[in-house]
Parts: structure tokens; sequence; C-alpha cells
């Protein structure tokens, strides 16, 4: 079962509510939550206080993407604002391995995130513990970017390591994914797909999640 996450970053943030629920109403799997701190990426986009505004407004799982340095400061607020799943950039921490405990022990799910110049192999020894691994197919810090084609190579490497360990495991990519490009990386393995712009383009949010699910 693929699960499409639709990025609220490319919302209407004056009608935020509204879209959350006309996502859901859809076909939307998971709802993504991209946080940005101005440091680890040159953007801020939203913190707490937003996600427990829309926390009651939906059933749908709430993927909380920490573009934040430093990760763990933060992990406990967004588990009390809704957070279902949090996931961190390997880059953004120096104890990610302590992390992704401390995540997990506050009865959430647990992903990484690895920017597109960060290699695969540097998270192999902790997809015992994770239960998803986020491919970013462009450069975290803004939607509407293009796609980065090596993207594929790295997502087939996290698939060979989920068969390697024969685990249950989340493959995210995050970036630039549309219509056009979708059944490529479903093909490499990816399982929970991204999409901002192309889900709130046009404000046809209908039309456009069913065009990228036809790509599934
Ligand atoms: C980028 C974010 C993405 C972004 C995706 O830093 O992590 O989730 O919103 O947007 P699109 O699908 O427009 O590339
Ligand atoms: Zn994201």
């Amino acid at each position: 079962m693929i699960k499409l996450s639709p990025s609220i970053l490319s919302a209407d943030f004056s009608r935020l509510g509204e879209q959350v629920k006309e996502i859901e109403k859809h076909g939307a799997d998971w709802v993504h939550i991209d946080v940005m701190d101005g440091m680890f990426v040159p953007n801020i986009s939203f913190g707490v206080p937003v996600i427990k505004s829309i926390r009651n407004l939906t059933t749908l799982v709430f993927d909380v993407h920490l573009m934040i340095e430093d990760p763990a400061r933060y992990v406990k607020d967004f588990v009390d604002a809704g957070a279902d799943m949090i996931t961190v950039h390997y880059e953004a921490d120096r104890h990610i391995d302590r992390t992704i405990k401390y995540i997990k022990s506050l009865g959430v799910k647990a992903g990484v995130a690895l920017n597109p110049g960060t290699p695969v192999s540097m998270i192999e020894n902790l997809i015992p513990d994770l239960d998803m691994v986020l491919i970013m197919s462009v450069n975290p810090g803004f939607g509407g970017q293009k796609y980065i084609e090596y993207s594929v190579d790295k997502i087939s490497q996290v698939k060979e390591l989920k068969d390697k360990y024969n685990k249950e495991l989340y493959i995210q990519v995050d970036g630039g994914i549309d219509a056009t490009n979708v059944s490529k990386v479903v093909k490499c393995g990816a399982n929970s797909i991204v999409a901002g712009s192309a889900v709130f383009k046009n404000n046809e949010i209908e039309k456009n999640i069913s065009n990228i699910k036809s790509g599934f």
C-alpha cells in the first residue's frame, strides 16, 4: 500500500484547515508537515501552534518532517502537538541514534531524512530501529523545486537494505514529485510519496491527487 502525503507547505495558509479537510476527502493518506527553522535550511515555515490548530480537523496521520538543527530539543513538543511520525535529518543531529530511540520512546514512529548529497550508506546501522527513511529528491528548504534524477538510485539502495534486514519500512521520497515522475520512484521501491505543489496547484486538489495516484 503506497501512502500519499501531501505537503501543506504548498497549501493556502489563509485557509489551511479547509485545505487539510479537502486532501483527506480526496484520498490523501498522511499529511506531510514541513517544519523549517531558518538555520538547517534557509527558510522558516511554521511550528507547533499551527500543527495543534489543525490536529482536530482530521484523522489523517501527521507525518512531521523536521528541517531543524538539533531536533531532539523539540521532539516532545511535536508529539504533544499531535505528530504520529517524526522524521529528523541525519545531517542536523550529532546523536542520531539517540534521537531515534527517544522519538520511539514517546510512542510515535521515527524516520531519518537524507539530503541529496548524503549517501544511504551512512544510515545502514540504523535501519533496524527505523520506521521510515526519507530520501530528499530536492535540497530541502522550498516547495516547487526540480526533482533530482539520481534520487532513484538512492531509493533503490534503501530498498536493498529493507530487503536485507527483512524490515517493514516506509521509503519516502520528497521533492519535485508529480504525475510525470511518480511511477519511476514507486518502481524503485518508494512507498510513501510526498507532493506539495503537485497536489495544491491551481486549486484543483481532487484532480491533482487523482493524477498523482494514477502513477502508483
Ligand atoms: C522541501 C520539503 C518538501 C516540499 C515538497 O524542503 O521538505 O516537503 O514541500 O514540495 P514539492 O512537492 O513542491 O517539491
Ligand atoms: Zn518535506
